[in-house]
């Protein structure tokens, strides 16, 4: 039996798509080893969203080829191979082949033809009509977490973003197939399912297959209202795209309690001179307003973000707007990125004219204001109970256990009497940075 050891860089869809090129690789007869050190094959499944991800994969390659036992072939997975194709060969000798984001389905054969000694080869195509999309369960992230794809690619086109390109154009998948996978998670024990995409909530399937009889103002919203009639225990959704973020999802997650009550809603910036040049097609106060209305929610909401700091042309007013911006939306959590240039995009031509300090002390000051928010967020959670799902043991103390709420705060908690899996009420006693601890109540 041929060895196949899978590392995966980047975002949720790469985890998910690594869950299927194991599933897949399995099913063929492959065994999937934890390390790389006795095997014949490594993948390296990457992402390209900023510079540092393509460098980490060539540092990773040289690693992998000074400690396994003898060097295994190396095929390069993902974004940065859709991107770079066969020019990678010439980048790096060690990679043996490449298989872009859509030829994941055939990565056994793409195995199978290295293991026979073919020459180097790159498979960028387009998945083939019958594609899997299901994962065994020997082959998922998580025993209780399953990830369920509903949109891949992007159509939006932010002038500062790789993804269009290296994940091709949106494509939902059918609710019916949405709506199978999540049933056969839920009878596997599955308790919460992220239904995921680039942008989830711009989800437009070819026909109505699936959604008949659920209502909502868009399609995404009927998807929400047909998993929830699922009656799996928690869904929760990522990414939202703000320009298509409709207030029928508040009103879903309202009717709906296994809808879950957190919204990732980047917003980039709070310039609207900035989200121009980013072509975000959302002006501030159409973010804002939405804001308000997710804040206004009984359901209590939580909300995080994603913030680029130093775009080309962001001035010191564009800066402060995006710090008033900020400290207007509370987020609950929010990431913060220096801008990072990336060749193809429109970008990339505007030159990155902030320097790197300058985009240091933007990203510094940002996150101050960010962790005061998140701080005040989590503060608020002392001495309330909250249902947790017990997701697994804490890597930093082996009596104790992390999971996330429905609200998707990490929770770390006493876990003697708790079984891996299950829902049970915490009390909050303490806030941590990033985290909240409590006790099992
Ligand atoms: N530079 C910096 N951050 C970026 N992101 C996307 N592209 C870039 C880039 N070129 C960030 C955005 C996005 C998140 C996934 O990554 O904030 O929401
Ligand atoms: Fe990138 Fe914009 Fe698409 Fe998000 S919406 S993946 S930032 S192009």
């Amino acid at each position: 039996m041929k060895k196949v050891y899978l590392e995966t860089f980047g975002c949720q869809m790469n985890v998910s798509d690594s869950e299927r090129i194991a599933t897949q690789l399995e099913i063929d007869g492959f065994q999937i080893i934890p390390n790389e050190n006795s095997a014949d094959v490594v993948l390296l499944n990457t992402c390209s969203i900023r510079e540092k991800a393509e460098h980490k994969l060539y540092t990773r390659i040289g690693q992998i080829c000074n400690t396994a036992d003898k060097k295994p072939f190396i095929g390069v997975l993902g974004c940065v191979a859709q991107l770079e194709g066969e020019t990678l060969f010439k980048g790096n000798p060690a990679i043996d082949f490449v298989v872009g984001t859509k030829a994941v389905g055939r990565i056994s054969e793409a195995v199978e033809r290295v293991l026979d000694g073919g020459k180097k080869f790159a498979d960028l195509r387009d998945r083939d009509a019958d594609y899997n999309w299901t994962v065994s369960t020997s082959q998922r992230h998580s025993p209780f977490v399953g990830f369920v794809p509903i949109i891949e690619g992007c159509n939006k086109f932010c002038t500062y973003c790789i993804v269009p390109f290296s994940r091709g154009r949106e494509k939902s998948l059918t609710a019916a197939e949405i709506i199978r996978q999540v049933q056969v998670l839920k009878i596997q024990g599955i308790r919460e399912v992220h239904l995921i995409g680039q942008n989830v909530n711009s989800y437009r399937p070819m026909s109505e297959e699936g959604l008949e009889g659920f209502y909502g103002a868009t399609p995404f919203s009927r998807l929400l209202r047909a998993v929830a009639a699922t009656g799996i225990e928690r869904i929760k959704f990522n990414t939202s795209f703000p320009r298509d973020f409709h207030t029928d999802i508040i009103k879903a997650i309202e009717e709906n309690e296994n809808l879950c009550n957190w919204v990732h809603l980047p917003v980039q910036s709070g310039s609207n001179d900035v989200l121009k040049i980013m072509r975000r097609g959302h002006s501030i106060e159409s973010y804002m307003e939405k804001v308000d209305k997710i804040k206004s929610s009984d359901r209590k909401i939580s909300l995080t973000t994603d913030i680029i700091v130093g775009f080309p042309t962001e001035t010191e007013e564009n800066f402060a707007e995006t710090l008033e911006m900020a400290q207007y939306c509370h987020f609950d959590s929010a990431f913060v990125f220096k801008y990072s240039p990336r060749f193809g995009t429109p970008a990339f031509e505007m030159h990155d004219t902030i320097s790197k300090q300058i985009k240091t002390e933007r990203f510094l000051v940002l996150e101050k204001v960010l962790r005061k928010s998140q701080q005040i967020a989590l503060q608020d959670q002392l001495n309330k109970t909250f249902k947790v799902l017990a997701e697994r043991i804490s890597s930093k103390n082996n009596r104790e256990m992390t999971g996330h709420t429905t609200c998707h705060k990490i929770v770390n908690f006493k876990g003697a009497d708790v079984l891996l899996g299950d829902i049970v009420n915490v009390k909050i006693t303490e806030c941590k940075k990033n985290s909240l601890y409590g006790e099992v109540c």
